[in-house]
């Protein structure tokens, strides 16, 4: 995989050296070099081999609860026997570097690995697999323990236990997407890492922040329907990337 052009680490260096609020926003791609699959790359891509209706929409677990908990407790499997990459340590040691500015982490992944590198301000716009909570919301909410290994009624209400993340056909936390959008509205620089910009409502964070005159800098192998709205579209893995930003950083 080709690495960043020395000029372009040097102009974004510069930039990042500038900034007050700096964002990195995160999909799937991000979590490829831990061996996680991501969902629509080439034959690999999880949804190349399932349909995401069956097993990660709501419609598909209010018909058959079983075969979304499945699907989704075998991905949690697998987040769970693997682990942040180069490029999660790499984005936390970029907070260490940046203390006194504001560096906030909004991720479309579900699998932890930010807060698990050591990033603290982390906005999980798509939820997480490691917690259940009431579909009622109801308040019900518990950490899924491996052997939770099918679906249970609330014991708070009765209604149906899901994993608390977002499933094709629902609305995102307005919180947690409120938040995302401020500080997307507020950064002077934008990373954009290991996403299609696929799936909306994220999808448009980035459009945000380049309209509120942030520096917007997209990290990925191929190009997306964005490489030519962004201000530097860097063709490297996320690993590779932010390793060599948080070197040269190092070296003030
Ligand atoms: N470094 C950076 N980017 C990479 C790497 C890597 N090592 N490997 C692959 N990529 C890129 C691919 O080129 C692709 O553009 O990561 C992107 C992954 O795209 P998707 O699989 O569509 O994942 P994502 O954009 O996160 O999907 C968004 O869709 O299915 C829903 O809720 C799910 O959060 C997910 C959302």
């Amino acid at each position: 995989m080709p690495s960043p052009s020395l000029e372009s680490v040097a102009r974004i260096l510069h930039e990042v050296r500038q900034a007050r609020e700096i964002v990195v926003f995160s999909g799937a791609g991000l979590s490829a070099d831990s061996g996680i699959p991501t969902f629509r790359d080439g034959s690999t891509g999880l949804w190349n081999n399932v349909d995401p209706d069956e097993v990660a929409s709501i419609e598909g677990f209010l018909r058959q609860p079983r075969v979304v908990w499945d699907w989704l407790l075998q991905l949690k499997h697998l987040v769970d026997d693997r682990s942040p990459n180069a490029g999660h340590r790499a984005i936390a040691r970029l907070e260490e570097i940046c203390a006194t500015k504001r560096l906030t982490i909004i991720t479309q992944n579900i699998d932890g690995y930010h807060a698990r590198a050591g990033n603290d301000d982390v906005l999980e716009v798509h939820g997480t697999i490691h917690r259940l909570r009431c579909h009622r919301r109801c308040g019900f909410v518990a950490v899924w323990q491996q052997d939770a290994v099918e679906p249970f009624p609330c014991p708070d209400c009765g209604g149906p236990v899901r994993p608390d993340l977002v499933l094709f056909g629902e609305a995102l936390d307005e919180e947690v997407f409120a938040a995302a959008e401020l500080r997307s509205i507020n950064a002077d620089v934008f990373f954009c890492v290991g996403t299609s910009f696929t799936v909306q409502p994220a999808a448009r964070l980035p459009l945000w922040a380049r309209s509120s005159g942030a520096t917007v800098v997209e990290v990925n192998p191929h190009p997306t329907p964005l490489s030519d709205a962004v201000d530097y579209s860097i063709r490297s893995g996320a690993s590779q990337f932010f390793s060599a930003l948080c070197a040269r950083l190092d070296h003030v």
